[in-house]
């Protein structure tokens, strides 16, 4: 049996390599503190939980959904673009249900792209905005995220014939795995950018629910021309601890959701109805003392981490957003993986590699604070005996 040349491109998921590794050393006995995977270890909120066993018990959810989603979801999807980020959506074409962010973001490259067609994605970034473009038979080409401009890519620095050549562009803010927020004027000269080269701005809005010290991110919806651009996939999966559920939307652009729409019909069946229905309470104004409660919980393991790590010299900035905490590897190890190997090995806690995320993440790592309180403190204190 052979694999097909187009997977045979793409590495092995990173974090799928790691958790085999996790498994051999916990069934060896080690006590393995994993802070590699951002997956909320706490549940899902109860109004979440009870919104969907109501659901299962109706026997309408259980048939095939529409890839178009139900109309109480769209509906829902609807109030909370407006009542959070002040973007009006219309709910018959400018909103669709995912399998999660990774099932859209991975389709709208099968969508758009063809053999030869270019793809800019973000350097560090999420690993399906170049696994995706290579699995539809295209090129991804890296925009490295600068940390002198805020994390933000130097659109200027792309060469003409590459951004002629490209058709999406993958941005992210929160970022993932930088934790920075949209540099002031990004969004702006993305859509800027967009129009000169007719490009499909795609930006994964995994993260905008968990921000720190006053700060609320803007969905890229709400920057004047993006509608005419660009798409957003909006996730619940990290804001409302839903990881497991798969659920997530496309909104924007009613043309690209019209294509995405296209695809999807001839590739799946679309979001179970029941978890539909969990999505319409996790994106009421109930959820939102929820919400804000898991905020405190990460701020909270934040400082704890980027105290204990300011304590043994990194030079960490604390981030203002997302679940990760992206600091600079400390001196004298050759590579971020080299660092992560000796962590594991010496310390058997598991951080994430900045190579893992593509060329610009080498020097950096990303400590995830989706473990619980203790557990990240134990992590904390290895690290530091580590480092004496
Ligand atoms: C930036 C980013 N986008 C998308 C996803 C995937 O989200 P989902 O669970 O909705 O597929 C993740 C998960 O880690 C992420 O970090």
């Amino acid at each position: 049996m052979r694999p097909s040349k187009r997977l045979e491109r793409i590495p092995p998921y990173a974090f799928a390599e790691l958790e085999r590794k996790i498994a051999d050393k916990r069934a060896a006995g080690v006590d393995v503190i994993s802070l590699g995977i951002g997956d909320p270890d706490r549940p899902t909120p109860p109004l979440i939980v009870e919104a969907m066993q109501e659901a299962v018990t109706e026997a309408g959810t259980h048939q095939y959904p529409s890839n178009r989603g139900r109309a109480d979801f769209r509906a829902a999807v609807r109030d909370f673009y407006e009542r959070r980020f002040d973007v009006v959506l219309d709910p018959d074409s400018e909103i669709i249900p995912a399998i999660g962010a990774k099932e859209a973001i991975f389709n709208l490259n099968l969508a758009f792209l063809d053999p030869g067609d270019y793809a800019l994605a973000s350097d560090p970034g999420y690993p399906v905005y170049t696994a995706g473009p290579w699995l539809a038979g295209a090129e991804p080409v890296l925009m490295a995220l600068e940390p002198e401009l805020g994390f933000a890519p130097d659109l200027g620095a792309i060469d003409e014939d590459v951004a002629r050549k490209a058709k999406l562009m993958y941005v992210n803010y929160p970022n993932n795995p930088t934790g920075a927020l949209a540099p002031e004027g990004f969004f702006e000269r993305a859509v800027e950018f967009a129009r000169a080269y007719e490009i499909l701005i795609v930006h994964d809005n995994a993260y905008s629910e968990i921000a720190f010290d006053g700060y609320k991110p803007a969905s890229f919806l709400a920057t004047p021309g993006a509608k005419e651009v660009g798409i957003e996939v909006f996730s619940l999966s990290k804001g409302y601890n839903m990881t497991g559920w798969r659920c997530a939307v496309l909104v924007g652009n009613a043309d690209a959701l019209q294509t995405y729409w296209r695809l999807k019909t001839n590739i799946d069946s679309g979001l179970f109805e029941a978890v539909q229905l969990a999505g319409v309470a996790a994106l009421s104004p109930e959820a939102d003392a929820e919400v804000a409660s898991m905020v405190e919980l990460y701020r909270r393991r934040r400082d704890l981490v980027c105290d204990a790590l300011r304590k043994i010299g990194v030079d960490v900035r604390p981030p203002h957003a997302t679940i990760y905490v992206w600091a600079p590897i400390p001196q004298g190890y050759s590579s971020s993986a080299a660092y992560a190997e000796h962590v594991l090995e010496e310390a058997a806690v598991v951080i994430t590699p900045g190579s893992v995320y593509g060329p610009a993440g080498e020097g950096w790592f990303r400590i995830s604070l989706t473990a619980p309180d203790e557990r990240i403190a134990e992590a904390v204190q290895r690290l530091g005996a580590l480092a004496r």
